[in-house]
């Protein structure tokens, strides 16, 4: 009792003068079973490094405005308990929770809300464990990819996870709406390299795979986070690489026929080998000649093995490029992931660093996302070219991403995540600005409505679908209050296609009262 009143004061007196959610603060002592370590992870607005914590990872610097809505306190868990007194104490006082892994949330889901909110920041839940013999690993939810990449190449160079390009994405973030990345063409999405979980539910139980049974864990590996509950460790498939990768970046402008390299590797990309992950960059530059404005489109790829084993296949399958060794570069699997990051020449513990480093320029940004079932025309590209040249555009990127691979021999129906076989490639679409810029922040959002307006007959329809982690709410969202079916089937549709049946039965089952909501989560049946 006297070490309860002794916390109790503690939180009190670091949270300085009136609380609103005194209650609330009082819960989380009483709930948490070592209510000793408890105060040292709270932080309430009154606490000097309140808003270094809360900004320690809001990537888009579009929510850090005074404007946004911040949380009324901040929890930091070290200890399971510490999970359960939160998600207890916060249903008590009708708070709602938003789980923050890594911050990449291209929405700012996972630290605002616009009703009175807990963030849940699993910093300290960041252990990475592997096991080489066994090829598995057990990470924590908190763990950024480059910690894993990192603890990874520690002990062996020849194996991976098939995990994101950005090293600084939150595992737990990445895993839940399904992951793409480098390997996935030869093992898949993130979700689909999972064997086994430890996830809390809204009651407070902490379940494994089997414990959870099959159906949430198919749900929790791509339908999309912030829905079901808080996953705090995921066990990871290992997946081999050989000892030596190869990388290749080739850029060409409109005036040296970049519009027909395009149309042709529309054609071929997603039929190259599964060790590649082909993909075309475009962007506005001035052009050399004669300093008009030109596009530039850069065909990059990893390839899993050495330049002399690329060579001969480029040369067969895409001469068109021109691709020659001095394009090229051989270096370990954990290195590529330094050069896709622009980080060459950097120490690798570089990737255990959180702080974050856009390496596509500006802090605030809109992404959306398409997919191409079949090669798009000259005449479409060349509009979109036209809108790329636009004055909002001047630090806008499009990359179409090539499927195929092993992608399209993996069910629809495996992951909640659902674009399989079928498509060609995947279209993101990111206008960014800087801090001078913000003012005009709508501007540049109103262009990459009118790209996404404009690329309608070229892309996927009914439904015209959407990568669930490039989350884009012009796509729709939730009522605040009530959540509705149908209105959620609008963006869940675009995001799990029919996928999105089976993840509304799985919320009805582990949270009916639907606690665990944001603006596009999964909503209950009622
Ligand atoms: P964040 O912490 O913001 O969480 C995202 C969502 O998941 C939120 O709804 C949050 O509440 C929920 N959530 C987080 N942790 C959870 C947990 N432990 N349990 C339950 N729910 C949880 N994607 C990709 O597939 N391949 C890529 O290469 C890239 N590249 C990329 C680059 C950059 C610069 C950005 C900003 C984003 C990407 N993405 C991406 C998208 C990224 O995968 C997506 O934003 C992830 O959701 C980010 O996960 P974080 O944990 O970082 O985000």
């Amino acid at each position: 009792m006297l070490l309860l009143s002794l916390v109790l004061a503690a939180l009190l007196s670091f949270s300085m003068g009136a609380l609103p959610h005194e209650d609330f603060l009082q819960c989380l002592s009483l709930r948490s079973n070592d209510s000793s370590t408890i105060s040292s992870v709270i932080y309430t607005r009154n606490n000097p490094s309140y808003s270094t914590v809360l900004e320690s990872t809001i990537r888009n610097l579009r929510f850090n405005s005074t404007n946004t809505p911040k949380p009324l306190v901040i929890v930091t868990p070290s200890r399971t308990s510490h999970f359960q007194a939160t998600i207890s104490c916060s249903r008590k006082h009708g708070l709602q929770i938003r789980t923050r892994s890594g911050g990449h949330d291209y929405e700012g889901l996972s630290y605002v809300a616009k009703v009175p909110f807990v963030v849940v920041d699993l910093v300290n839940f960041r252990s990475v464990d592997v096991d080489v013999e066994n090829r598995v690993a057990w990470v924590q939810a908190g763990a950024i990819l480059g910690e894993v990449y990192y603890r990874i190449a520690e002990k062996s160079r020849t194996l991976s996870f098939a995990g994101g390009v950005f090293y600084s994405i939150g595992v737990g973030g990445y895993i839940s709406g399904g992951g793409f990345g480098l390997l996935f063409r030869k093992y898949g999405t993130g979700g689909d390299n999972v064997i086994d979980a430890q996830f809390i539910d809204v009651n407070g139980r902490i379940l494994d795979r089997k414990s959870m049974g099959e159906d949430l864990f198919w749900a929790i590996r791509g339908g999309g986070g912030g829905s079901f509950g808080i996953v705090l460790a995921w066990k990871l498939k290992l997946v081999p690489v050989p000892a030596t990768v190869t990388v290749f970046s080739v850029s060409r402008t409109l005036e040296q026929n970049a519009t027909q390299l395009i149309l042709r590797w529309q054609e071929i990309a997603h039929q190259l080998p599964d060790e590649m992950n082909p993909d075309v960059s475009m962007f506005s530059v001035n052009s050399t000649q004669d300093e008009r404005k030109t596009i530039l489109a850069s065909f990059s790829s990893l390839f899993l093995g050495t330049i002399d084993e690329l060579l001969p296949i480029m040369q067969q399958r895409f001469p068109e490029l021109g691709l020659s060794r001095q394009d090229c570069s051989e270096m370990s699997w954990i290195e590529s992931i330094l050069y896709f990051n622009q980080l060459q020449n950097q120490p690798l513990e570089i990737l255990l660093n959180r702080t974050f480093r856009n390496p596509l320029g500006g802090q605030y940004y809109k992404i959306k996302s398409d997919y191409v079932k079949e090669p798009i025309s000259e005449t479409a590209l060349n509009g979109l070219f036209s809108r790329l040249s636009d004055e909002e555009a001047s630090s806008a990127i499009i990359i179409f991403m090539a499927y195929g691979g092993i992608m399209d021999r993996i069910p629809e129906e495996a992951t909640p995540f659902p674009h399989r076989a079928g498509n060609l490639y995947k279209i993101y679409y990111n206008v960014n600005w800087q801090e001078q810029d913000d003012v005009n922040s709508q501007k540049y959002i109103d262009w990459s409505r009118r790209v996404y307006n404009y690329m309608t007959p070229f892309v996927s329809k009914s439904p015209r679908e959407a990568y669930a982690n490039y989350r884009d709410l012009d796509l729709g969202s939730n009522n605040v209050g009530i959540t509705s079916y149908t209105q959620a089937s609008v963006w869940g549709r675009k995001y799990f296609k029919n996928n999105f049946d089976r993840l509304v039965q799985v919320k009805t089952k582990i949270d009916p009262e639907n606690f665990f909501k944001h603006e596009q989560s999964i909503p209950p049946l009622h």
